[in-house]
């Protein structure tokens, strides 16, 4: 299983995102995840297109864009043409969730599903076969810095329970919350593409890097 640390530039500071990204570029991180937000499938607004499309002309990393859009099939082929790698939708806003993975796979990105934290995987298990990864929110989609709702431990553990009956074996991601006391709870209920915010662009970002990075590896290395 590959192990991948994602850093969320919801928690950047805008006014020096170039600068952040080359920092977690240089200490060799490979993903970057993007929090899109339309001010209807979940309260706030965060950026868009001409951002993403900005950063694409310096940065070499997988940008992994996370949609918390209403219908978001709408707008696939605007996010692969800005430069997007990846592209998760969230089952609760897609009217036709399979046409829309469908849709996200024909462009020739990676698709991946994200799920609010009252909804069961078991929703989308019919479609494990045609994602790249599904997305465990581990708090309610909409705002950086709030709190790791314990329940989705147990939550994730179920998710891996159900791949391995299904027989796939894709990776799951955990987006909210994640700090140096919550990651070994995830690391150890399986999820493997690690996404964090705030804990890591405050205070010293390549600090909170290594501590993280120390953490994963330690799991890694079971595995
Ligand atoms: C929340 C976003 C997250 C957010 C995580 O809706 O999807 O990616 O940036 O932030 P933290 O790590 O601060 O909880
Ligand atoms: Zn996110």
């Amino acid at each position: 299983m590959e192990y991948q640390l994602c850093p969320s530039i919801l928690s950047a500071d805008f006014n020096r995102l170039g600068e952040q990204i080359q920092a977690l570029e240089g200490q060799g991180l490979k993903w970057l995840h993007i929090d899109v937000m339309d001010g209807d499938f979940v309260p706030s607004i965060s950026f868009g297109m001409p951002v993403i499309k900005s950063i694409r002309q310096e940065s070499g990393m997988f940008f992994d864009v996370h949609l918390m859009v209403t219908e978001p099939e709408r707008y696939i082929q605007d996010f692969v043409a800005c430069g997007a790698d990846s592209i998760t939708v969230h089952a609760e806003a897609c009217e036709d969730l399979e046409r829309t993975v469908e849709r996200i796979r024909d462009t020739g990105v990676r698709a991946g599903i994200a799920l609010k934290p009252a909804t069961s995987a078991m929703e989308v298990s019919y479609l494990l076969h045609d994602i790249d990864m599904l997305l465990i929110m581990t708090v309610q989609p909409g705002f950086g810095g709030q709190r790791y709702i314990e329940d989705s431990t147990e939550k994730i553990r179920q998710a891996r329970q159900m791949m391995r009956e299904e027989g796939v074996d894709i990776p799951i991601q955990v987006d909210g919350g994640i700090n140096d006391q919550t990651l070994p709870l995830v690391l150890e209920a399986g999820a493997s593409r690690i996404v964090a915010g705030s804990y890591l662009f405050g205070g010293d970002l390549a600090e909170n890097v290594k501590k993280v990075r120390k953490i994963m590896g330690h799991y890694a290395e079971k595995v």
